[in-house]
């Protein structure tokens, strides 16, 4: 089967109600707290794209049983370091950062060295982040340059950290919060704010967690070796993933939707104040809280005009995987837009700010840069009429994903290679995007 769709036509206005996939950060960070909870967690929902099934994978190469019945996915844990292996393991962490930042800290005890494997994205991406920390803690690890393959062998002799967390990484913190449940006395993360999942989960599941926050950022204390029981958890929609659906309305024309279900926890919903203070009108409703966790509808119709913005960088962490798509709206937008401080974009998948102002220019917009701070001259006239062929993108699904709303909504005919990079986080994209009425092939 060929591995690209063709684009030629926008899509018809459109009135609909979705559902996207589940939550990637939360689905790795449930099956991972429930491979080290005592007795069988049950999680539906999961979301089953690549990241959480090579999640699911590693648990299970580390020695932990799991099973699915129904929508449910049924986890038995035998608590903190209960990893079961009694020889030298491999683990491939695939393209997932988030897998193996996190994975890592919960192998600071492992009784047997565990190397850790990834993709050709994965393996270009930095692990001196993390790895700081896990030395600090007395962790054993080899690792040449800050790449993996990374070797971890586990010590009876961990000790409780100090540290500043100052990139705004939620996979940096949630590494050293692993680490922390396994060592002894208390650890003190100060970190500059992002996404909480895991202090929201730890809490959900009683364990002693604590959380202030002051001005940009949080200070959380966490006892070590603390034992938590298997639990129950649901997962939301990926507020990521409704990124996309969100930007294809704003720009079609008298089009409305409404997606359901989804994560809207404030260190998530940075997109919905961006492209509100652009100018749309996108609303949250039926707002509730579950499982620790906000979650509700987003509502959203088409926009006609909207404006640039200068975008206050404290929104970056929040947004910070729905840039490629905003600086979409900001090509769309009356006036330039600057965006500040984005070299966290190009540690991703891939070197996202890059491609997102390479793409940009494809397009025909106009893309001022000064180290990691750029200027899109936006153009509300723009529509596209040449071909397009989007290719080598180290299989960044996000590229993908914007490249697929930009012909839809902008036009132009478009050839757009990597199709199974959807897999990564977003396996039913194509299809919710036909349900809304796009047509490919
Ligand atoms: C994630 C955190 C973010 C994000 C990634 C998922 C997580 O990365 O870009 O897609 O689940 O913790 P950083 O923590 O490196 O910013």
């Amino acid at each position: 089967m060929s591995n690209y769709i063709s684009i030629t036509n926008k899509i018809n206005n459109f009135k609909k109600i979705i559902k996207v996939s589940s939550d990637k950060s939360m689905s790795i960070r449930s099956v991972l707290l429930a491979s080290q909870a005592i007795g069988t967690s049950k999680i539906s929902n999961l979301l089953e794209s690549e990241d959480v099934l090579n999640t699911l994978k590693t648990i299970k190469r580390l020695g932990i049983f799991y099973k699915k019945i129904g929508n449910t996915y049924y986890i038995k844990g035998f608590g903190l370091n209960g990893f079961d292996i009694n020889k030298e393991t491999t683990i491939d962490a695939g393209n997932s950062g988030t897998l193996a930042r996190l994975i890592l800290g919960l192998l600071v005890r492992s009784k047997f060295k565990v190397k850790l494997i990834g993709d050709k994205s994965l393996s270009r991406r930095d692990f001196s982040r993390v790895i700081k920390p896990l030395r600090q803690f007395g962790a054993n690890i080899k690792c040449k340059k800050g790449l993996l393959p990374i070797e971890i062998l586990g010590t009876n002799f961990l000790r409780p950290i100090t540290y500043d967390e100052n990139i705004g990484s939620a996979q940096v913190k949630s590494c050293i919060i692993f680490s922390a449940l396994n060592t002894p006395g208390i650890t003190t993360i100060r970190s500059k704010s992002s996404r909480n999942h895991t202090e929201l989960m730890l809490k959900y599941l009683n364990y002693p967690i604590k959380v202030k926050s002051i001005k940009g950022f949080d200070k959380i204390s966490i006892k070590g070796l603390s034992q938590f029981n298997a639990f129950r958890y649901n997962v939301p929609g990926d507020i990521s993933s409704a990124a996309f659906f969100i930007v294809l309305t704003l720009l079609s024309k008298n089009s409305q939707i409404i997606i359901q279900n989804v994560n809207l926890n404030k260190t998530r919903t940075g997109i919905i104040e961006i492209l509100n203070r652009m100018g749309s009108e996108i609303k949250l409703k039926k707002m509730k809280k579950f499982n620790g966790e906000l979650i509700g509808n987003i509502h959203v119709k088409s926009i006609k005009k909207l404006v640039a913005i200068n975008c206050p960088s404290k929104l970056n962490s929040s947004a910070i995987d729905e840039f490629l798509i905003i600086f979409l709206v900001a090509a769309k937008a009356r006036g330039i837009s600057k965006f500040k401080n984005l070299g966290e974009m190009n540690k991703k998948e891939s070197k996202r700010l890059d491609l997102g102002i390479r793409f940009l220019k494809l397009i025909g917009i106009k893309v001022t840069r000064i180290r990691n701070n750029i200027n899109i001259h936006g153009n509300p006239n723009l529509i596209l009429t040449n071909k397009f062929e989007i290719k080598n993108f180290l299989k960044d699904h996000r590229i993908f994903f914007l490249s697929c709303i930009t012909a839809l909504t902008l036009g132009g005919k478009w050839k757009i290679n990597d199709k199974d990079s959807i897999n990564t986080s977003f396996p039913d994209f194509l299809k919710i995007l036909k349900l809304v009425g796009a047509k490919f092939n």
